[in-house]
């Protein structure tokens, strides 16, 4: 079976050919154009920027997907077209909906829509067998927009645990970043920083760590951040990379204990990251560490599978087929999580 995605909900166009056979994904193809130089110029994303460069991206975008797995572009060679629906910026979301909707009506080929979020887990299961990942896992998802954990019995059984009440965790990285001064998006600038930094320098908060629930906040880090940078006179070198690292250090440990509370108390098999944070090594070498301790399987993905991407749109709509006709299909900028 082959599948095309499609993601556009941000700033990243991505388009990609997943194929299945023998219990095996495969990846043949993922093309992914993005527009964040041009938001980098502005210290954020400017919504508007965003979707009139996924317009430009698109259709070459998916050409490309189809070049690059060898397979023919005017035939439209695949078996299914699957999309992110939601959640996202609405002028950026819909520009890929629109084209899988006209795609999916002009050559008669059957629409899957995908949820975001759950795309960031279904990374996992790319160029892999299908039934490699055991369950009950825990999905931990942390993204600009999102910081969610979920608990997957199956692939049709997911229930959500717990979000953060405010910013995500990468929002708050960048928004911490912007304040330090240094290039969006803040996540890798200040994980670069933090390598530099000096241990114990500075202490901040780790919000909501010893609540019973899987909720997040990281807004009140943000605002730690924001006193503690007034009553330096000077912010050198030096002091920008021990904030980093004591910042770094704080998000990573409340995202650790929360993640290891769910895998606890709901006696998880499995541990699967997913979203741009978890770029972060320092979060892959903790968690890795932790299941390791507990006998837990660990997976995330491949360095260029945990930012947005359509090859992860494509594994998840493998597993969980949310068929829609190409009528009915809409873009939900504000979607949450469901099973
Ligand atoms: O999943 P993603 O590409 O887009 C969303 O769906 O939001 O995530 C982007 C987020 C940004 O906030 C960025 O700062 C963060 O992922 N990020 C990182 C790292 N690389 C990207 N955060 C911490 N450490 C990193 N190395
Ligand atoms: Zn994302």
């Amino acid at each position: 079976m082959l599948i095309l995605g499609i993601e556009t909900s941000c700033d990243e166009t991505s388009a990609a050919i997943l194929e299945i056979s023998a219990n095996t994904t495969t990846l043949l193809s993922n093309v992914v154009a993005s527009s964040i130089n041009l938001h980098s110029k502005t210290g954020g994303i400017i919504p508007e920027t965003a979707a009139r460069q996924q317009l430009l991206y698109i259709m070459p975008v998916i050409q490309e997907a189809f070049t690059k797995s060898g397979i023919n572009f005017d035939k439209f060679d695949v078996d299914k077209i699957t999309v992110t629906y939601g959640p996202g910026l609405i002028g950026s979301l819909l520009i890929g909906v629109e084209t899988a909707r006209s795609l999916s009506y002009a050559f008669n080929k059957p629409l899957i829509r995908v949820n975001h979020l759950l795309g960031h887990i279904y990374a996992n299961w790319l160029n892999k067998n299908v039934d490699e990942i055991s369950f009950p896992a825990i999905g931990l998802i942390v993204s600009g927009g999102h910081t969610d954990l979920i608990l997957m019995e199956s692939h049709e059984k997911i229930k959500w645990l717990g979000g953060t009440r405010d910013d995500a965790a990468g929002e708050a990285f960048d928004k911490i970043g912007r304040l330090l001064g240094l290039p969006y998006p803040g996540g890798p600038s200040i994980e670069k920083m933090a390598a530099k930094g000096q241990k114990g320098k500075f202490n901040f908060p780790r919000p909501l760590a010893d609540s019973r629930d899987f909720d997040f906040s990281f807004s009140g880090l943000k605002t730690a951040v924001v006193r503690e940078v007034e009553k330096q006179k000077k912010l050198n070198d030096q002091t920008i990379s021990d904030i980093c690292l004591a910042v770094q250090t704080s998000i990573v440990d409340v995202i650790n204990k929360k993640t290891f509370d769910a895998a606890l108390k709901y006696n998880a098999e499995s541990v699967l990251l997913g979203g741009g944070v978890a770029a972060n090594n320092t979060l892959r070498r903790i968690i890795q560490q932790n299941s390791e301790d507990m006998g837990i399987s660990f997976y995330v993905p491949e360095l260029k599978f945990c930012t947005d991407n359509a090859a992860m749109i494509a594994a998840a709509a493998f597993f969980k087929q949310d068929k829609v006709s190409w009528q009915k299909l809409d873009a939900l900028p504000s979607l949450h999580f469901q099973n």
